[in-house]
């Protein structure tokens, strides 16, 4: 487990995710959320993340961007209530943009197989009343999880350093679409070359459901060592989310993307 969120944290792929998964969370208000690779919940900005500049390409140019889309205005809204002070000091995970989104009732529920990780995140979500961090094996115990409960929203945002990540997320998707229809599953994955996003979506189709694929590309898919882009793939999208994934795809490619990037939003 040698992966730390806190080196990317903020960065454009993390806008991406966050934007959507804000807007997935206020536009359904499930009752419940399972977060299966949750990460520490809150990143301070000046250490790990200093040292690699993605923030500082990411939500720095998001904090200083005019005329930024409702969508990504409303990230911005959030990352601004953290930093009281002004400046983008601190950034916030998946659980706390979660949580703090659920209305009354809604439960969150982050899964962290890192324990000192699972630690700060259980340290992060201590105010909302409605949040739990569980220590463990994410794919497993939101599928078992899941089983409990009705019409969840799951978050699968794996780190993607195991070479079964592709396979796991994919298989963990299916698992709870098929018991529950009614679920809406969202996978982050990167994009680096257009083979293995090809193989992910392959393993998908026909056996998951409806499905959208919002693609933000920085540049073309050429060098597959580098993150060339991100993309959200959500099973069982409500009614909204091309628009919205269109919205927040189209201004991150953009705003932050190199000469020959762009966003793509489609469905299968
Ligand atoms: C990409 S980060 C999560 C970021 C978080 N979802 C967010 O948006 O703020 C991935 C996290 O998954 C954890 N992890 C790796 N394998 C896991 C597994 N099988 N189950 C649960 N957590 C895992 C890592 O320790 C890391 O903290």
């Amino acid at each position: 487990m040698n992966y730390r969120h806190s080196f990317h944290a903020g960065n454009f792929a993390d806008l991406v995710k966050h934007a959507l998964v804000l807007w997935l969370v206020t536009e359904t208000q499930p009752s419940v959320v399972l977060d299966t690779h949750a990460g520490a919940g809150l990143y301070d900005l000046s250490s790990d993340a200093a040292r690699s500049k993605e923030a500082e390409a990411g939500v720095t140019q998001l904090m200083r961007a005019e005329g930024r889309p409702p969508l990504m205005q409303a990230l911005a809204d959030r990352v601004a209530a953290i930093n009281p002070g002004g400046g983008v000091c601190y950034y916030p995970g998946s659980p706390l943009l979660i949580a703090e989104a659920l209305a009354p009732g809604g439960r969150y529920v982050g899964f962290e197989l890192n324990p000192p990780v699972r630690q700060m995140l259980a340290e992060a979500v201590a105010g909302p009343a409605n949040a739990e961090a569980r220590e463990g094996d994410g794919y497993d115990l939101a599928v078992a999880e899941a089983a409990r409960t009705r019409a969840p929203l799951v978050l699968i945002d794996p780190p993607f350093e195991k070479p079964d990540d592709y396979v796991r997320a994919a298989e963990t998707a299916i698992a709870i679409m098929r018991r529950d229809p009614k679920a809406t599953v969202a996978i982050w994955t990167p994009l680096k070359d257009l083979e293995t996003f090809d193989a992910f979506i392959r393993r998908l189709q026909g056996r998951a459901g409806p499905t959208l694929v919002a693609e933000a590309r920085l540049r073309p898919l050429t060098n597959p060592m580098k993150m060339n882009g991100c993309a959200m793939v959500v099973v069982n999208p409500p009614a909204g989310c091309e628009a919205a994934a269109d919205a927040i795809c189209g201004w991150v490619a953009g705003a932050l993307g190199e000469a020959g990037g762009r966003a793509e939003v489609w469905t299968f």
